[in-house]
């Protein structure tokens, strides 16, 4: 069983033909409103993947709610443990351009009333996989990883974005997950290089650095590696990381080995960024499998 403790958004993707620079007003091509927020995408991405998945967070009790939860609701996602605060719902605005690259401004609102305890312990025993990023209250993330530590469930961090948690809370992650500017940050943070190499050295677990069109790199007790991107057209890599995340997640909740569960996340992510938008563009089991029949075995290192 998978646990997502994570931010619920509403996200409004603005479609441009540029990014925009301070003191800029561009006109936009198109505007969507998709659900979103890491926690909730990496939720879908591990539901879609096949996982049972259940989300813990917080939404507003305002109209935007609903579409925040509406892919959670279709990907089968458990919401009870989802709590409606008298804040705004989570909300992001996010500039996509043509050469699929994107700028994201999110307003936490919600999510950052919700609380650890919305988990009980009989949720993070040894056999869930729990998966926390930075969008919520760096306190509560990190009472809750400290707890599930104790409890014997296996922790995936995906520190998205970069923010600082005691030692301790790090030392108890069994695998971190962070792009380029995130492993960059933690290196400068921690006093070390920031591969994934030098950072497992430092704390001990297991940290897969996302390398976008590059690939991934892993270090750890589990072993470690490189492995190039599957050739892609990028159309929108927004949500491609919380893609990785949870097919990640779902891969290793079936008791997959980690190198395994690394190349279809990296897959799935692939196919993710061929696609418009973010949650939207998740790809079910069916669709990663069909794309990993096309990716030659040799492609592994
Ligand atoms: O990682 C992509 C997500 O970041 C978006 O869905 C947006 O809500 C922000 O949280
Ligand atoms: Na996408």
């Amino acid at each position: 069983m998978i646990v997502v403790f994570g931010s619920i958004n509403l996200d409004l993707i603005f479609a441009m033909d540029g990014l925009p620079s301070a003191g800029q007003t561009l006109l936009a091509r198109s505007l969507d409103l998709h659900p979103g927020g890491k926690g909730a995408n990496q939720a879908v991405a591990a539901a879609r993947d096949g996982a049972a998945v259940t989300m813990a967070g917080a939404v507003g009790s305002d109209g935007l709610r609903e579409t925040a939860l509406s892919g959670l609701r279709r990907a089968g996602a458990d919401l009870s443990r989802v709590a409606v605060a008298d804040r705004a719902t989570g909300t992001a605005a996010i500039c996509t351009d043509a050469a699929g690259r994107n700028q994201i401004v999110v307003a936490g609102g919600a999510n950052l009333q919700a609380r650890a305890d919305q988990v009980e312990d009989a949720l993070l025993a040894p056999g869930t996989v729990l998966l926390v990023q930075m969008e919520t209250d760096p306190g509560e993330c990190a009472a809750l990883i400290l707890r599930a530590k104790r409890l014997g469930a296996r922790i995936i961090l995906n520190l998205a974005p970069a923010a600082p948690l005691p030692p301790p809370v790090l030392d108890a992650v069994d695998i971190l997950v962070v792009n380029e500017d995130e492993a960059a940050w933690l290196g400068t943070h921690l006093g070390c290089a920031g591969d994934a190499e030098a950072l497992s050295a430092r704390l001990g677990g297991t940290v897969i650095r996302t390398l976008g069109g590059d690939g991934v790199e892993w270090a750890g007790t589990e072993g470690g590696g490189r492995r190039p991107a599957p050739r892609v057209v990028a159309r929108d890599t927004t949500g491609a990381g919380d893609c990785f995340v949870g097919v990640l997640a779902a891969e290793l909740d079936r008791g997959r080995p980690l190198a395994d569960a690394i190349h279809r996340a990296s897959c799935a992510a692939s196919l993710s960024c061929t696609r418009a938008g973010g949650q939207a563009s998740l790809p079910t089991a069916a669709e990663t499998d069909a794309a990993l029949a096309g990716i030659p075995d040799a492609a592994v290192r």
